[in-house]
């Protein structure tokens, strides 16, 4: 596990200098630092289709310190396809909609934002997951001159290639279960909160079944597809198999050899690919020291279904 970006560069700027910026991978197993876009301006069609070439190549890129308003953010986003609007509406920037905040900033007694201080992938729990996401770092909290709250993300794509063949086989012809509401038991037991769905919440996130295995539709990669936050258990296999297979999945997906950690500095914006990446908020700050991040998050373009493993 590496913390920064490393400094070898192996994709620099393509030849006719018609791009502008340099993609630095992390050394990790996923991840690389975009080095000379300015995101908040203009960007090309030319720059935008090397982004979505390094996007699907390293599942994390990684925008480092250009503060962005909201509709910046949002136009950047756009340039990688529609975006969704959240399920918890009370978590969404007033005026932009598009934005959900991630946060532990208390205002009127309600917190103003999510966080998941979990391994999840964004919304696995509906039925067309999310193809990714782009968190933009508003407010990061110090203490003692170092920023809190890192961000892990680990590659289910390196994960699943690490497995036995035969256990790959295995789980490329499973499906399984994925649930929103039940998190909120493991958040509220975790702060102290009462959070729960309302039963138009609930109506809005019925229970999903989805592969074990997914194949990326645009590296060919195929990739791990369960999380502990969103998936309850394997369809068609007896309770105590499903739970213990999926510890065991979990257990390896978070492996120090498939995890970038990601130390934040105000005014970054990293960007994810939900169908190949699993992550995690470390935590580690107090409620006082004010975290606030904003999430744009990306449309599938195409079907899920047809990310089938075969
Ligand atoms: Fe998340």
């Amino acid at each position: 596990m590496t913390q920064q970006a490393a400094p070898t560069r192996t994709a620099g700027r393509p030849s006719g200098g018609a791009s502008s910026f340099d993609i630095v991978p992390t050394g990790c197993a996923l991840g690389a630092e975009i080095v000379g876009l300015d995101i908040a301006g203009e960007v090309s069609s030319a720059d935008f289709a090397r982004l979505r070439q390094a996007y699907d190549e390293h599942s994390v890129l990684v925008f480092r310190g250009r503060a962005l308003q909201p509709a910046e953010q949002v136009a950047f986003s756009r340039g990688f396809g529609d975006l969704e609007r959240h399920v918890v509406e009370k978590y969404l920037l007033p005026g932009h909609p598009e934005i959900f905040r991630v946060s532990n900033i208390v205002e009127n007694g309600q917190r103003i934002g999510g966080s998941g201080e979990f391994w999840h992938t964004d919304l696995s729990y509906v039925a067309e997951p999310s193809r990714g996401s782009l968190l933009y770092a508003v407010e990061v909290p110090v203490r003692d001159g170092v920023v809190l709250g890192d961000t892990e993300f680990a590659s289910s794509a390196a994960a699943y290639d690490a497995l036995p063949a035969a256990l790959r086989r295995k789980l490329d012809d499973m499906q399984a279960v994925h649930r929103f509401g039940d998190i909120y038991a493991k958040v509220n037991a975790q702060r102290g909160t009462t959070t729960t769905l309302s039963d138009e919440q609930k109506k809005r996130t019925p229970d999903v079944v989805h592969p074990v295995v997914i194949r990326h539709p645009f590296s060919g990669r195929k990739s791990l597809f369960v999380n502990e936050g969103f998936t309850v258990s394997i369809l068609g296999v007896p309770e105590a198999e499903s739970t213990r297979l999926l510890e065991e999945l979990y257990a390896h997906c978070k492996r120090p050899e498939f995890v970038y950690r990601h130390k934040w500095q105000p005014h970054d914006l990293v960007m994810w690919d939900n169908w190949a990446t699993i992550h995690r908020a470390t935590g580690g700050y107090t409620a006082e020291e004010r975290r606030l991040m904003y999430r744009t998050t990306l449309q599938a373009s195409v079907p899920f279904g047809s990310l089938t493993p075969q």
